[in-house]
C-alpha cells in the first residue's frame, strides 16, 4: 500500500499530543481528543534529540550575536528572558545562511521548531508567524544552566559546526511544518495563500485521486492534522458511532475485531473509516495505532457527507491477513434515501459477509427487511451451509466468553451484539420459513437462545422476538409430527398422489424428504419392481435396491439408474440424485440397466399411449369452471414449492442433498396441460368437434390470464401453437376471425423474443396472488447461474446471490396474497374437479404430430 503515497510531501512530521496508553496488545482508549487541534502547542511529547540540537544551536548563535535580537524584554509589567519577536528571528535567520531565500521559509524552519516545543509562543497562543508576537526557547523557559550568560568558545565552535550540517535539514522540514500547522488551524482562520499551499500538497495523495480538483479545494479548508504519540492509544472504537474519515500520513495502525484479534495493518497512504459513514453504521473494527507517532489527516462526519458521500470511489475493498475479504460498490440511490448511492456488497468471504450484514443492516430497526440481508437469507446454502451458519452465530452471540473484564462500554457492545443475533433469528425465519427449522443445529441454537435471553435482564427486549421465534418452531415441529409417515404414490402415468396425509388440508399438503413415495423400477425386459422409499432416497440406493428385486446379479459400479422418456431418450441419475421419481418427465419410467447395456433400453408400449385420466365429454363442461378448478389447483401446487429449490434445482439437487419434489410436480404439471391440450385435439376425429374444442381452448386461456394463472395461460397458449396442433389447416380456417385475433394476441403474450419482454411487461402491472410462469424463472436462475462464477478471486460472487434472489423474491411476491378468487356457478363441479387433477397426456411429439397426420392428412398441392 506504501505505494500509493509515495509522492506524498506531508511526511516527516513527530508524533503526539496524546497521553501515553498500553501497549498495543491490549489497546487502551484514546485519553484526549484532538478533535480542536492547536497550532500553537507542539505534536511531540519531547523534542526529537535532532530538533534539539538544533534549537540549542541556533540560540547559542543569537546569544553570541551582539546585536542580537534574542533580549529579556518587560510585557505587561512581567519580565520575559531571552524572548524574541517572530520578524526579528526571520530577519536573523535569512542573514545567517544563503540557503533561506524567503521570509516564509524562514518562519516554516521556526514552526519546525515550535511543533517539537523547541521554540514557543511566550504565552502558548500563536504558532511561529513573521509578526511581532514574541517566542522564546524551551531552554530558557527552563531556565538551567544552559540558559544562563555568554557562550564558551567551545561552544559556539560546536554550534557553528551543527548548523553547517543541520541547517538544511531543518530548512527541509519547513514547508511541512507550516502545512502541518495550517491543518491545524480552524477553517475559517486559513487564508487563501494557505488553502492553495494544501491543496497542493493534496493533489499527490492517492488516496484522494478520484476525487475532482474542486473536491479537493473544498477538503483544503476542512481536513484536520492530528498526531498521535504512543502505539497501542485506540483512535475510534468497534461499535462506536462513526465521526470521521481518515488518511494515514505517516506511521501504521491496526485494524482489530472482536473475536478475530489483528486482521490487517494499514500503512502510510491508506484510508479508513468510510465504512460507518457511508452506511450509516457503528464502526466495523478498533483501530489501534501501532507505532509511535502517527500523523493522519481527518475529515468530520457533517463534511464528509456534504462534499464526499456522494463522489466516493466506485470499490471499496476489505482485507484480513493480505486478502481481500469484502468488496463493496456503489449503487445508484434508492427512493427515499437522503444520499446519492450506497454502498452494496459484491463479493467477500461468507464469514465477512455476515459479519458485514450483522454490523451495517441489522441493530437500528427491526421493521423492513434490508434486500442485503434478504440476498444472503434466500441464497446461503450456496456459499455457507446451515451448520456453519449456525456456528458464526453462536460465535457472535457468545463473542464475550472469553472476556473477563468488561466495561460498561464493552458490555454495550457485547449486548448489541447478542440483540442483532437475535434479530437475525427472526429474520432468517421470516425470509425462509419452515425451512429454517429443518436442521437440529438451528433448533438447537434457538432453544439457546432463548435460555440466554431468560436469563439476561439486558436482553429484556428481545423476549418477545425469540418467544415468537419459538412458537414458530413449535408450530413447525408439531405440524411436522402431525404428517411424519406421509406417504405417495406415483402412479405408471399421471401425476404422484397422495395416500396419506395428516394435513387438514390435503390439497395444501407439501413433499417432505422423508416422506415415503411409491413407485416402479423397469429392467430391460420391461419386468419390473415396486419400491417405496423415502424421497430423499439417492439414485444408488434405489439402483441397489431395484437390482437385488429384479435379480441383476451385477455390482452397483456396473449398473446405472435411467429414465426412458416416452419418445426412447435415456437419461442417466447420478449416484447422488435424490427426488428421483418426482423428476421424470410425464410419461418417463424408471429403469435399473447395466451400464455397458443402456442401448438395449426401450421405452414401454403403454408410455406412447396417453397417460390414464377421466375420459370425459370437455364440451359439456364449463370452461370458466375449468379454469376456476385449473387455478386452484395449480395455486396449491404453487403454494408448496419453497424459493430453495429453485436453487436445489438450478445448482444440481445432488449438491445439497435436497428435495425438488413440490417444484417437480409443479413443472410437471406445466408439460401436462401443455400436452393435454395436444393429446385432446390430435385425438378429436370430428372436424367440428375439433373446432370447437379450439375456441374452448381459446376461451380456457382467456379466463386462465383473467384469474392471474399465467402458468396455464402459458400452457394452454404453448400447447394451441405445438406443431401438431399449428398445422391443423381445416381447423384453424373454421375458427371464427375474433377468436384467431384474440389467439394472435396471447402468442404475442407468450413470445420469448427480447427474453420475453411482453410477458415481463405484462406480469409487471398485475398485482398478486399469481401463479408466474415457472419455466421462464428457472429460465432466469439459470441464465444467472451460468453467466456468473459462484466464486471470484475466492470470494463469493454476491451479485450472482442478488440475481437469483432477486427471482427467488418474485415467488415470494406473487404469493404473498391468498387467492381467493371468485367462484363461477357451479354446473359440473365434482366431475372438473377429477378431471382437472389428471389429465390424459400423450407426451411424445413424433406420436401426436403422426395422429394429427391422421385426423387432417397434409392437403397434396
Ligand atoms: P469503519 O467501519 O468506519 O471503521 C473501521 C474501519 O476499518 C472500517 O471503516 C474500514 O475502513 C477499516 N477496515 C480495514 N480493513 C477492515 C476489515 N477487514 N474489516 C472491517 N474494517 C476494516
Amino acid at each position: 500500500m506504501n505505494d500509493i503515497f509515495t509522492n506524498c510531501k506531508l511526511k516527516n512530521g513527530f508524533g503526539p499530543t496524546v497521553q501515553a496508553s498500553a501497549a498495543a496488545t491490549s489497546p487502551t482508549k484514546r485519553p484526549l481528543s484532538p478533535d480542536h487541534p492547536n497550532p500553537a502547542l507542539p505534536i511531540t511529547e519531547t523534542p526529537s534529540p535532532a530538533m534539539n540540537r538544533m534549537g540549542w544551536a541556533l540560540r547559542i548563535l543569537l546569544v553570541a550575536d551582539n546585536s542580537s535580537c534574542l533580549k529579556d524584554r518587560k510585557v505587561s509589567g512581567k519580565l520575559i528572558r531571552k524572548c524574541a519577536p517572530g520578524t526579528e528571528l526571520v530577519d536573523w535567520l535569512v542573514n545567517l545562511s544563503p540557503i533561506v531565500h524567503t521570509r516564509a521559509q524562514a518562519a516554516g524552519m521556526w514552526q519546525a521548531l515550535v511543533e517539537e516545543g523547541v521554540l514557543a509562543h511566550v504565552n502558548k497562543e500563536q504558532p511561529f508567524k513573521d509578526k511581532c508576537f514574541l517566542y522564546r526557547f524551551r531552554l530558557d523557559e527552563e531556565g538551567g544552566t544552559a540558559a544562563a550568560g555568554v557562550p564558551q568558545a567551545e561552544d559556539l565552535g560546536a554550534a557553528n559546526e551543527h548548523i553547517r550540517e543541520g541547517l538544511s535539514a531543518l530548512f527541509q522540514r519547513g514547508p511541512d511544518a507550516t502545512l502541518r500547522m495550517i491543518l491545524r488551524k480552524p477553517s475559517h482562520e486559513r487564508t487563501s495563500e494557505e488553502l492553495e499551499l494544501v491543496f497542493e500538497e493534496l493533489v499527490h495523495i492517492a488516496a484522494l485521486s478520484h476525487l475532482s480538483t474542486s473536491i479537493k479545494r473544498e477538503l483544503s479548508s476542512i481536513f484536520v492534522f492530528e498526531a498521535h504519540a504512543q502505539a497501542g492509544t485506540i483512535l475510534f472504537n468497534q461499535g462506536d458511532e462513526g465521526r470521521s474519515w481518515y488518511i494515514l500520513l505517516k506511521g501504521s495502525v491496526d485494524v482489530v475485531i472482536h473475536g478475530k484479534g489483528t486482521v490487517a495493518t494499514l500503512k502510510t497512504g491508506d484510508d479508513f473509516g468510510k465504512l460507518a459513514l457511508i452506511n450509516d453504521a457503528p464502526r466495523a473494527a478498533t483501530i489501534v495505532l501501532k507505532e509511535n507517532n502517527c500523523h493522519l489527516l481527518r475529515v468530520d462526519k457533517e463534511h464528509f457527507n456534504r462534499i464526499l458521500r456522494d463522489v466516493e470511489a466506485n470499490t471499496l475493498r476489505l482485507q484480513e491477513h493480505g486478502k481481500d475479504v469484502l468488496v463493496l460498490e456503489r449503487v445508484a440511490k434508492q427512493r427515499g434515501q437522503h444520499s446519492a448511492f450506497k454502498y452494496t456488497v459484491m463479493s467477500g468471504t461468507p464469514a465477512k459477509m455476515l459479519e458485514h450484514l450483522l454490523e451495517t443492516r441489522l441493530g437500528q430497526s427491526v421493521g423492513g427487511m434490508d434486500p442485503f440481508l434478504d440476498d444472503f437469507l434466500l441464497t446461503h446454502i450456496v456459499f455457507m451451509p446451515v451448520v456453519q451458519l449456525v456456528d458464526e452465530l453462536a460465535n457472535y452471540f457468545h463473542c464475550d466468553a472469553h472476556e473477563d473484564a468488561q466495561t460498561p462500554e464493552d458490555r454495550e457492545y457485547i449486548i448489541n451484539f447478542k440483540k442483532r443475533v437475535i434479530q437475525f433469528m427472526q429474520k432468517w425465519v421470516m425470509a425462509v420459513r419452515h425451512a429454517a427449522f429443518e436442521e437440529p443445529s438451528v433448533c438447537d441454537f434457538i432453544e439457546d437462545l432463548a435460555a440466554e435471553v431468560e436469563a439476561d435482564p439486558d436482553l429484556n427486549e428481545e423476549t418477545s422476538i425469540v418467544h415468537n421465534v419459538l412458537t414458530q418452531m413449535a408450530r413447525y415441529q408439531e405440524d411436522r409430527n402431525q404428517n411424519a409417515g406421509q406417504k405417495w404414490k406415483l402412479p405408471p402415468n399421471g401425476q404422484p398422489i397422495c395416500l396419506f396425509s395428516g394435513n387438514a388440508t390435503p390439497s395444501k399438503t407439501v413433499i417432505r424428504p422423508d416422506d415415503d413415495i411409491i413407485f416402479r423400477v423397469y429392467c430391460a425386459d420391461h419386468t419390473y419392481c415396486t419400491l417405496r422409499f423415502p424421497m430423499h432416497t439417492t439414485a444408488e440406493l434405489i439402483k441397489a435396491c431395484a437390482a437385488d428385486k429384479l435379480q441383476l446379479n451385477r455390482g452397483p459400479e456396473d449398473l446405472v439408474l435411467v429414465e426412458v422418456k416416452s419418445n426412447g431418450e435415456r437419461s442417466v441419475f447420478k449416484d447422488n440424485d435424490v427426488s428421483i421419481p418426482t423428476g421424470l418427465s410425464l410419461n418417463g419410467r424408471l429403469f435399473v440397466s447395466v451400464k455397458d447395456h443402456l442401448d438395449a433400453l426401450t421405452q414401454l408400449q403403454e408410455q406412447e399411449g396417453p397417460t390414464e385420466g377421466v375420459d370425459i365429454d370437455l364440451e359439456i363442461l364449463s370452461t370458466k369452471e375449468l379454469a376456476y378448478h385449473i387455478t386452484l389447483f395449480e395455486w396449491d401446487l404453487f403454494w408448496a414449492v419453497h424459493e430453495y429449490e429453485l436453487l436445489y434445482h438450478t445448482f444440481g439437487r445432488h449438491h445439497f442433498g435436497k428435495i425438488t419434489a413440490n417444484l417437480d410436480v409443479f413443472l410437471r404439471r406445466f408439460n401436462e396441460v401443455q400436452y393435454w391440450i395436444v393429446t385432446e385435439l390430435v385425438s378429436t376425429p370430428s372436424l367440428s368437434k375439433r373446432v370447437g374444442l379450439v375456441r374452448k381452448f381459446i376461451k380456457l386461456a382467456a379466463y386462465c390470464k383473467e384469474y392471474q394463472n399465467l402458468n396455464a395461460f402459458f400452457a394452454v397458449v404453448m400447447g394451441l401453437s405445438n406443431m401438431a396442433v399449428s398445422r391443423l389447416q381445416q381447423t384453424w380456417e373454421k375458427i371464427p376471425s375474433k377468436f384467431r385475433k384474440i389467439f394472435q394476441e396471447f402468442e404475442a403474450l407468450i413470445d420469448p423474443s427480447r427474453n420475453h419482454r411482453a410477458y415481463r411487461v405484462f406480469v409487471g402491472k398485475l398485482q398478486p396472488p399469481l401463479i408466474p410462469f415457472m419455466p421462464l424463472l428457472l429460465k432466469d436462475m439459470t441464465f444467472a447461474h451460468e453467466g456468473n462464477k459462484t466464486s471470484l478471486d475466492g470470494l463469493v460472487n454476491f451479485e450472482k446471490m442478488h440475481m437469483m434472489a432477486q427471482t427467488m423474491r418474485t415467488i415470494r411476491f406473487c404469493r404473498s396474497r391468498s387467492l381467493g378468487l371468485e367462484p363461477p356457478s357451479p354446473k359440473s363441479e365434482g366431475e372438473v374437479r377429477s378431471y382437472i387433477s389428471s389429465f390424459r397426456v400423450i407426451d411424445n411429439q413424433r406420436v401426436l404430430t403422426a395422429m394429427s397426420q391422421k385426423v387432417e392428412p397434409t392437403r397434396k398441392l
